[in-house]
């Protein structure tokens, strides 16, 4: 088993069909295929699904990189979403991934993206983060969509973290017979707790230190869980009430779907807040006891 990251050249492609003749000759080589789609700010949660995808030694990973306009709110940071493709690709490689797909945004949206035919979440795109921002998930599942039928991969990789946009894509791929594997791949962390997150760069050191409350509130949820979901959600709150400058948006559980909570012995209990202007999101599975 080869597990050694990718010490060559990566060639960086921008339009679809120099990435599509790539791909052709990895599936000629008989190498399976892996995506991984981001939009750059690599950190290490990134770099965890890269070799993931790749560990098996069978396989080529695919790096998309794109800040897809198609998911961002008017009021949102698009214009100052971080954009360092060198930086980018150097840390794709040293994970182990063969290719990147770095297209602009004229080659994904030809007519500029208004008016596209889009892919609609269902029900679940309008609840949790799709409250606060509508069209959100159109935006997710219609560029995942476009780079799944431009790349064709075996299997996707998306991190915990945005777990609704995981449980999302993971019902695309089954509602509209996609046939490609979605994989979740666990959150990663700083030692302090803090989720990996590209946003997390925009927060001043103060910011950083009232954003761990969200990975707390997580904590104090599951130390608190033998009492049942009240006694968890309660202390989620408390946890989250420490830290005044933490203005949160939502805490709430969940099934593993994400369909209402209404009792059971596992739960997702997911955290949106705000930390100034930068919005944080976070969650984890809960295990309550057979009486809840
Ligand atoms: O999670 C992200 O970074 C984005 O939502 C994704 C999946 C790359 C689509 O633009």
């Amino acid at each position: 088993m080869d597990t050694s990251p990718n010490e060559g050249h990566i060639i960086v492609h921008e339009d679809y069909p120099s990435l599509a003749a790539a791909v052709a000759r990895l599936r000629a080589a008989g190498r399976s295929v892996a995506l991984v789609t981001t939009m750059g700010a690599l950190h290490s949660g990134h770099q965890e699904l890269i070799r993931q995808a790749s560990r098996d030694g069978r396989t080529s990973v695919v790096v998309s990189i794109f800040v897809n306009p198609l998911q961002f709110g008017p009021h949102e940071d698009f214009t100052r979403y971080p954009r360092d493709l060198e930086t980018d690709v150097a840390k794709s490689r040293e994970a182990g991934a063969d290719l990147v797909f770095a297209p602009s945004v004229d080659e994904m949206y030809p007519s500029g993206g208004a008016g596209v035919v889009t892919i609609v979440p269902g029900p679940l795109g309008d609840e949790l983060e799709g409250r606060s921002r509508p069209g959100h998930f159109a935006g997710v599942l219609t560029v995942v969509g476009k780079l799944l039928n431009m790349v064709k991969p075996d299997r996707i990789y998306f991190g915990e973290k945005d777990y609704q946009q995981l449980v999302l894509v993971r019902s695309m791929s089954v509602d509209l017979n996609m046939g490609v594997e979605v994989i979740g791949v666990p959150t990663r962390r700083d030692p302090d707790g803090l989720a990996l997150s590209s946003r997390n760069r925009y927060l001043t050191c103060e910011q950083r230190t009232a954003a761990l409350a969200l990975s707390q509130a997580l904590k104090a949820a599951a130390a608190a869980a033998s009492g049942g979901p009240r006694a968890s959600l309660e202390a989620a709150h408390e946890a989250l009430a420490v830290q005044p400058e933490v203005v949160p948006d939502y805490v709430e559980l969940r099934t593993a779907n994400l369909a209402p909570y209404s009792g059971g012995t596992d739960a997702r209990l997911l955290i949106a807040a705000r930390v100034g202007t930068t919005r944080l999101i976070d969650n984890a599975h809960l295990s309550f006891p057979e009486t809840s």
